[in-house]
């Protein structure tokens, strides 16, 4: 266990709250990548009071996702106009940078009025990309993180905490969720 439910839900609250106040007055557009943001976009747009619109991309990459190298592409692009738009990128967690370093060359040739990046986590020792949230959660260590939208293989994104894979031998197809006082995975 590396966050606990209830400090999730407390962040996020005070993230929505420093959104409200720098975006005052306009209609931001949160653009959510998939699928590791579904949850934390879902419930951060929640906590706005602000009018929104919302929309959703999705990107691959080739190679092992553990690898920064090799080529990202767009699997599920934009479905609305971003022109004039103040769009805030929303991501679960900015690991290598890569991703949105991606998306910040992509998407200014759409022309929107800003743009701004909002990550649940971020993995400080990680970056190789320049990647720098605007909004960022919770600074995590370099370990594999699970839950809240983010998976293992697509497994356990449905856990409304955010763990860490246990590091064991061999590795990574045996690897086990560390297990919490309680006994859960
Ligand atoms: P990037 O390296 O910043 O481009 O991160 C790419 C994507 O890899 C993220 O959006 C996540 O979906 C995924 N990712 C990176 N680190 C982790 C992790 O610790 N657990 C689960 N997914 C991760």
């Amino acid at each position: 266990m590396l966050i606990e439910e209830t400090e999730i839900r407390q962040r996020v609250a005070e993230m929505a709250r420093r959104i409200e106040a720098d975006y005052e007055g306009r209609e931001p557009h949160f653009v959510g990548v998939l699928k590791g943001a579904a949850i934390f976009h879902a419930d951060l747009v929640r906590e706005l009071s602000l009018p929104l619109t919302m929309d959703f991309v999705s990107i691959s990459s080739y190679g092992p996702a553990t690898s920064p190298v090799g080529p990202l592409s767009l699997d599920k692009d934009l479905e609305d106009d971003i022109e004039g738009k103040d769009v805030i990128l929303v991501e679960d967690i900015v690991d290598t940078g890569r991703t949105a370093t991606f998306l910040f060359q992509w998407l200014p040739a759409r022309k929107p009025a800003s743009l701004r990046l909002c990550a649940l986590l971020s993995k400080p020792d990680r970056r190789v990309f320049p990647a720098h949230p605007d909004y960022v959660g919770f600074d995590v260590p370099d370990r594999f993180v699970v839950g809240y939208g983010l998976d293992y293989n697509q497994m356990y994104r449905n856990l409304p905490y955010i763990a860490a894979l246990r590091r064991s031998r061999p590795e990574p197809s045996s690897a086990h969720l560390e297990h919490t006082a309680t006994g859960e995975p």
